[in-house]
């Protein structure tokens, strides 16, 4: 199951338009219901206008009907560990929950398994606009 994520993340690295960085990456996430959805960073000559390849497969997700995260995959093609940016834990968050898996990998296999919590403990969320505490402890 992981590493079909892996390969559909590598297949979506390759789709990359990252002349600026040429640090191509890749996400697939998979949804509670089964569903599967990718997506690479899309820079631009404007720099702080790209975006990252977990935002895109959000993106994704959102216009294939929605859903929760219940695992994804992040892979930089140069890179040994490709970890989601700060921005994109946030992101993830607002669609998983702190035992979503998060698959490192790279162009070999997954290097290093985590959770949404381990990422972004004590996160702000939607409970957190509704006023509830919650468990924030992860
Ligand atoms: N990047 C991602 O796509 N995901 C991450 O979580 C880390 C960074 C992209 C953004 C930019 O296009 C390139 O990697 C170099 O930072």
């Amino acid at each position: 199951m992981a590493e079909e994520l892996r390969k559909v993340a590598l297949e979506a690295a390759a789709r990359s338009h990252s002349p600026y960085s040429k640090f191509p990456v890749g996400a697939a996430l998979r949804t509670h219901d089964g569903r599967i959805y990718a997506g690479c960073n899309v820079e631009n000559a404007s720099y702080p206008e790209g975006w990252c390849a977990e935002t895109s497969a959000i993106a994704s997700m959102v216009m294939g009907g929605g859903g929760r995260i219940s695992e994804i995959a992040v892979l930089g093609l140069k890179a040994e560990l490709c970890t989601p940016c700060g921005g994109c834990r946030q992101r993830l968050a607002e669609f998983g929950s702190p035992d979503t898996k998060v698959y490192l990998c790279n162009s070999e296999g997954i290097a290093e398994t985590v959770t949404l919590g381990d990422l972004l403990p004590k996160s702000f969320g939607p409970m957190s606009l509704a006023g509830e505490t919650g468990d924030r402890s992860q």
